[in-house]
């Protein structure tokens, strides 16, 4: 198992381009597979959980294929796939089942087009997988005439679905899931008539902004922080063309938050996707009082020359500051959902006390997010006290280097080395080959900053 040794270090001072979205790169796979035509798909992230995206498609009889080898760009892997589509109705039916491994996008999303095909298909994944909730896409798709089956009343992994002629719905998400959205929004593809989704919060809007770049007429209307979308069934999605994968801002948060506490650096990130939707973690950190900039960067320019999939990016920024302590609760949760491990770690840096609240998902991610980031904090020396929808961190704390577990999650990992980069003595991450969940790279990336973070372990 592979472990990660850091060691306090810095300044950290450079320029870095973090790896493709990891969102992002899912949604151009599975919308390229249904597309009539090809589509280049420049800056696809190869991350594990893409993998197991690729790996679905291929078995559903969609040709997919990958530029031999991956170019290094400043610290960053891009890859490029020419994904050959097969039109709305031209997946096979799979030989055996489709293994998501340790993806909740895969499986959500994969289940939404599933539940539009004339056989059945059954997915699955790692044994984390098989233990998140399921219920909340089985539900709508089996209002919208699919069979879905799983394990505990069809609550969880794996999943038995047997499609059929699908009709629109009208739905109300009791959780604003993009992961949800998105699997009824597929469906609706294949469905009779209009279906409609309503969200309770800005969940990440990706799949919308690709669903148009593939030509499909989507309506989105927003009052406040809810959402009503809509779209009509039965229409073709033309070819994807050429589509560039913005820098995942999730990855990007990594080294942002590490230059913000690491003292007297400053560090520049390019080519960051910056959709609202995503970017709650800049908004906490400046009013925390950190030193972020965003620029906005044209799609068009010599870094990226061709469409982002209506995607924002920007050149994000960061540069050590003092933090204080603030209360965290409502719509901007939604928009930091993946960001709270390494959020928790800036506010164990900030003055006065950071709360968390209406959080509870966090629970049900790759770890119970909330357990899992007090448990190893404490380790280190932090002052966190776990709540049932949140957390609240008193500092600042000194941290100290400890031995310290990823409980199977790229973000903890990732978070954990980022705090012992300002403990007092090594830190020890176990568990972290698991960052290539989402960020290849991270290591070369951090080292490249100046940070002291290297590989231990097998695979060495
Ligand atoms: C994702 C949506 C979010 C997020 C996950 C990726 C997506 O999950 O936490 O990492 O790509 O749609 P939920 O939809 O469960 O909130």
């Amino acid at each position: 198992m592979q472990r990660l040794i850091v060691h306090p270090s810095g300044p950290l001072a450079g320029i870095a381009r973090v790896p493709g979205d990891k969102s992002i790169s899912h949604r151009a796979l599975l919308l390229s597979a249904l597309a009539t035509g090809d589509t280049t798909i420049h800056g696809w992230v190869d991350a594990d959980v893409c993998r197991a995206t690729l790996r679905c498609v291929r078995s559903l009889g969609v040709t997919v294929e990958e530029t031999p080898g991956f170019t290094e760009i400043m610290g960053a892997w891009q890859g490029i796939l020419t994904v050959h589509g097969v039109g709305l109705h031209g997946l096979r039916e799979p030989a055996d089942v489709l293994d998501c491994a340790g993806s909740g996008t895969t499986i959500r999303l994969l289940a939404g087009i599933l539940a539009g095909q004339p056989f059945t298909s059954i997915v699955t994944g790692s044994e984390a997988l098989r233990r998140r909730p399921m219920g909340r896409v089985a539900e709508p798709l089996r209002l919208m005439g699919a069979t879905v089956l799983g394990r505990q009343d069809g609550r969880l992994p794996p999943l038995a679905i047997r499609g059929g002629q699908l009709r629109g719905i009208d739905y109300a998400m009791p959780v604003a899931s993009a992961q949800v959205k998105s699997a009824i929004l597929l469906a609706g593809l294949f469905a009779a008539g209009e279906t409609i989704v309503h969200e309770p919060g800005p969940a990440r809007d990706h799949t919308e902004r690709m669903l148009a770049h593939f030509g499909v007429v989507v309506e989105s209307q927003r009052t406040g922080s809810a959402a009503t979308i809509r779209l009509c069934g039965g229409q073709e999605l033309t070819s994807g063309g050429r589509l560039d994968v913005p820098g995942d801002f999730s990855s990007a948060a990594f080294p942002l938050v590490a230059a913000v506490l690491v003292p007297s650096s400053a560090v520049r990130l390019i080519g960051v996707g910056v959709n609202p939707t995503r970017t709650g973690l800049y908004d906490l950190l400046e009013s925390m009082g950190a030193a972020v900039g965003m620029e906005e960067q044209p799609p068009t320019d010599a870094t990226h020359p061709a469409s982002a999939a209506g995607e924002p990016m920007a050149t994000v920024s960061g540069r050590s500051s003092a933090l204080t302590g603030i209360e965290v609760g409502g719509e901007v949760v939604v928009r930091a959902i993946d960001e709270f491990p390494i959020f928790a770690v800036a506010a164990t840096q900030a003055a006065g006390t950071t709360v968390i609240r209406d959080a509870a998902e966090l629970r049900v991610k790759e770890s119970d997010r909330i357990a899992a980031v007090c448990t190893e904090l404490r380790k280190m020396g932090a002052d966190v006290e776990e709540r049932p929808d949140g957390m609240r961190i008193h500092g600042p704390a000194r941290l100290h280097g400890a031995l310290v577990d990823s409980h199977h999650d790229h973000r903890l990992a990732m978070s954990l080395a980022v705090a012992g980069l300002v403990a007092d003595g090594p830190t020890e991450v176990l568990d972290a080959g698991v960052i290539r969940d989402s960020f290849p790279g991270f290591v070369e990336t951090m080292r490249g900053l100046g940070a002291d973070v290297a590989w231990a372990g097998d695979g060495e």
